[in-house]
């Protein structure tokens, strides 16, 4: 064990220099064609399209059937950017590796080649249909569950998403009517094809004569608990909607549905009514809550109820436009028989780029896991030589995480990310909503990789001495446990031999903040270098022999593969965010601490070259990019077209 005086910015273990790192610059780039930096930056450990532009997790499930999990996103093939979107879809037997779906079998092309993998597209139906178009421009997201319309575990897959008839729409638009409605699609070969349910859309107007700002992304679920509250005779489908009023503040409407009639809801008004642009306790901590919920998601764990959702609009300096959110809320019922939601804590789901994100119910191991869409951060920059933008995150296993014995402040009036129960023998726990990778995937992860650990115990772990690993690969683990830390504290990744350039990821316990500075994390400066930070307030702990309260250890555990890199704290604290270096010899690693904190560290690990979680693609899995005509995009109306 050791506690010493660190440098700022000490590069350690990057030692030798190569001659193979030569930076691309601006100029390079602008000469190189369409896919020519496909596999520069790519993520091979998480889940991402073949090829081409990918947004929003749709439907994850577990089919008890096949024993498989399905995963689909927002997808539009041959293309780079948004537009004409779909989804597309994969299937896993552990949620570790995935296999694109063919959909059209046969027709000579691989699963992950062009449109193969898109499951459920827009249809223009014409006047066979009544409306006669209702899909024909987006099938926004959505969930699934393995069952069919009248309820049964029967093998069938049944997808509820928003379908789109008008573009485009945006919170802060005026809303065009009928944009969105709710349908249903249904797989009944384990998802191999898809059927549009003959009577779409089951839902076509927003509830109450809301004047919205967006009405979308059905997220529905079987909730037994829910039954008992609201006195069911049967048992019951919940939904929620991402929603808003006009002027008046984001709403989630929930409804339900028999379940035997999944197509048969009613609305059972707002969960609750926040005030547009307002915030559960200090913006700083628990984020605001905008004008617009997108992706909302309602279920319980234990006897804990969630909402989670993506907040649009509230924009201040430090955190702009789109919020991850998650509240924890009691529940009661309404004198109309509806559910009141009422918030007693919450905060950041992900405090840098994950957004629109989604959950189910792992019923094969009995969890809730999460995904979210992690977007490309290339300010338009290289996107048709990379050939493809988004990646979905690890899954994340939501729980009630408990920490007992914590001495509160006593000065605490708003809300905020933790409520503090008082035990019997009068000290507090606190309760918030837990995130971590899904240990099982994680060690799936490292199966094939190295693994470096150091033992602080056992030997000097200063970061002036200890020598880490060089020359990472493309995708490694990194953890660092922080025993305690008079000031900034954290780690450095992604740097060149020569630290020309280099990302640091820190604690920072002067403002309870933890910092992803991306200041020089690439020597390309048409990327973006602003940096993200998260509120994270380590919780003191009751000493034992009533002395001085101790702060907690602080762990560290980042997800470095390609540009993607996510990082966990304390099982309570996630922030996701993305770096394109210039050169690719960048790939060393340091303990970082600012000059004159004094750190002693319990260990750390470094597990290097994660697995390809996609072995049936090959690395290069790119696609011939197409461009949209005038004709094709309401003349650039619905969507860019590139
Ligand atoms: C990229 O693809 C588009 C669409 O096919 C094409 O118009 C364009 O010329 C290509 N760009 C380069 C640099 O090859
Ligand atoms: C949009 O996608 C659907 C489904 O794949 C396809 O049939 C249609 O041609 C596409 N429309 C445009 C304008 O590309
Ligand atoms: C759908 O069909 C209608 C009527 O035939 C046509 O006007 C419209 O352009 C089609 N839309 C798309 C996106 O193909
Ligand atoms: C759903 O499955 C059950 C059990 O197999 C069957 O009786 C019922 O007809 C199915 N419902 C539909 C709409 O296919
Ligand atoms: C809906 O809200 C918009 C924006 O505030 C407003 O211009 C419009 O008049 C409202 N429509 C109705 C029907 O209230
Ligand atoms: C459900 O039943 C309980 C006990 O009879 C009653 O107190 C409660 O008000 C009922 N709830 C609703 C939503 O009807
Ligand atoms: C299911 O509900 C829909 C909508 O209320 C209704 O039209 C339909 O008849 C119901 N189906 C059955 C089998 O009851
Ligand atoms: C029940 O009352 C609440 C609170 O006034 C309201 O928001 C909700 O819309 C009502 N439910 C229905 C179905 O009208
Ligand atoms: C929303 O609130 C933030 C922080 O209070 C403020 O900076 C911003 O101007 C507000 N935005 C709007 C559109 O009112
Ligand atoms: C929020 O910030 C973004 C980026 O700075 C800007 O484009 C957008 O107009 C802002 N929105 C509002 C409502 O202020
Ligand atoms: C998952 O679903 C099963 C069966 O409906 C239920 O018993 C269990 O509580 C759910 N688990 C979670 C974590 O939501
Ligand atoms: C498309 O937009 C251009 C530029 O605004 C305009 O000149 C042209 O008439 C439009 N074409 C159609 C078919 O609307």
């Amino acid at each position: 064990m050791i506690a010493r005086k660190a440098t700022l910015g000490a590069v350690l273990g990057v030692t030798v220099s190569t001659v193979w790192g030569q930076a691309l610059t601006v100029d390079m780039i602008e000469q190189m064609g369409n896919n020519s930096l496909f596999t520069r930056w790519r993520p091979f450990s998480h889940f991402l399209a073949p090829s081409g532009w990918m947004n929003d997790p749709c439907g994850p499930l577990y089919d008890p059937v096949q024993g498989l999990y399905h995963l689909h996103y927002q997808f539009h093939p041959n293309h780079v950017n948004w537009g004409n979107i779909s989804w597309g879809h994969a299937t896993s037997p552990d949620l570790v590796t995935w296999a694109d779906v063919d959909h059209s079998p046969g027709n000579g092309l691989a699963a992950w080649q062009d449109q193969q993998a898109e499951s459920i597209g827009t249809t223009n139906l014409s006047s066979k249909h009544n409306p006669p178009l209702y899909n024909h421009l987006s099938i926004f997201s959505g969930s699934a569950q393995p069952v069919n319309i009248s309820g049964h575990a029967d093998g069938t897959l049944l997808a509820f998403y928003t379908s789109v008839s008008e573009l485009p729409t945006a919170w802060n638009d005026p809303y065009l009517p009928g944009t969105e409605s709710q349908s249903l699609a249904y797989s009944t070969d384990g998802g191999v094809t898809w059927q549009q349910y003959a009577n779409n859309p089951i839902l076509s107007d927003p509830p109450g004569n809301w004047n919205v700002t967006g009405w979308r992304d059905p997220f529905f679920l079987p909730w037994p608990q829910m039954d008992s509250l609201l006195n069911q005779s049967e048992p019951h489908y919940y939904t929620v909607f991402g929603s808003g009023i006009k002027d008046v503040g984001p709403r989630m409407p929930l409804y339900s549905a028999p379940a035997s009639n999944l197509t048969d809801w009613t609305f059972l008004g707002a969960l609750w009514e926040p005030v547009a642009n307002s915030s559960l306790g200090t913006l700083i901590e628990t984020g605001s809550y905008g004008f617009n919920f997108e992706l909302s998601n309602f279920f319980s764990i234990d006897d804990h109820y969630f909402v989670s959702m993506g907040a649009e609009g509230g924009n201040v300096t430090f955190h702009q436009q789109k919020w991850s959110l998650w509240n924890e809320g009691t529940v009661s019922t309404r004198a109309n028989g509806s559910i009141d939601f009422n918030p007693i804590s919450g905060g950041a789901s992900d405090w840098g780029i994950l957004y629109a994100i989604t959950s189910f119910n792992d019923t094969k191991n009995n969890r809730r896991i999460q995904y979210g869409w992690a977007w490309e951060d290339m300010n338009s920059f290289a996107i048709t030589q990379q050939g493809f933008q988004g990646a979905l995150s690890l899954p994340r296993e939501l729980f009630v995480k408990e920490t007992p014995h914590v001495v509160r402040s006593t000065t605490e009036k708003s809300l905020g990310n933790s409520q503090y129960i008082k035990s019997t023998d009068g000290s507090w726990t606190a309760s918030t909503l837990g995130v971590r990778p899904a240990h099982d995937v994680v060690e799936g992860l490292r199966k094939a990789s190295h693994l470096s650990r150091y033992q602080c115990k056992e030997m000097m772990c200063d970061a002036g001495q200890i020598v880490l690993p060089t020359n990472l690969s493309h995708s490694y683990e990194f953890t660092v446990n922080i025993k305690r830390t008079t000031g900034i504290t954290g780690v450095t990744i992604a740097a060149s031999p020569g630290r020309e350039e280099y990302t640091n990821i820190y604690f920072d316990p002067s403002n309870n903040s933890i910092v992803f500075d991306r200041t020089h994390s690439s020597l390309i400066d048409m990327f973006l270098n602003t940096s993200y930070v998260g509120y994270f307030e380590p919780y003191q702990i009751a000493a034992k022999d009533g002395g001085k309260p101790v702060t907690e250890p602080i762990k560290m555990d980042i997800f470095v593969d390609g540009s993607l890199v996510e990082v966990f704290v304390n099982d309570r604290f996630a922030l996701t965010s993305r770096i394109y270096p210039s050169r690719e010899d960048s790939n060393g690693i340091a303990l970082f601490t600012a000059s004159g904190v004094d750190v002693e560290y319990l260990d750390m690990e470094v597990w290097d070259g994660l697995l390809n979680v996609w072995p049936n693609r090959p690395l290069n899995s790119s696609s011939l990019l197409v461009f949209d005509t005038p004709a094709k995009t309401g003349n650039y109306t619905w969507w860019a077209g590139d």
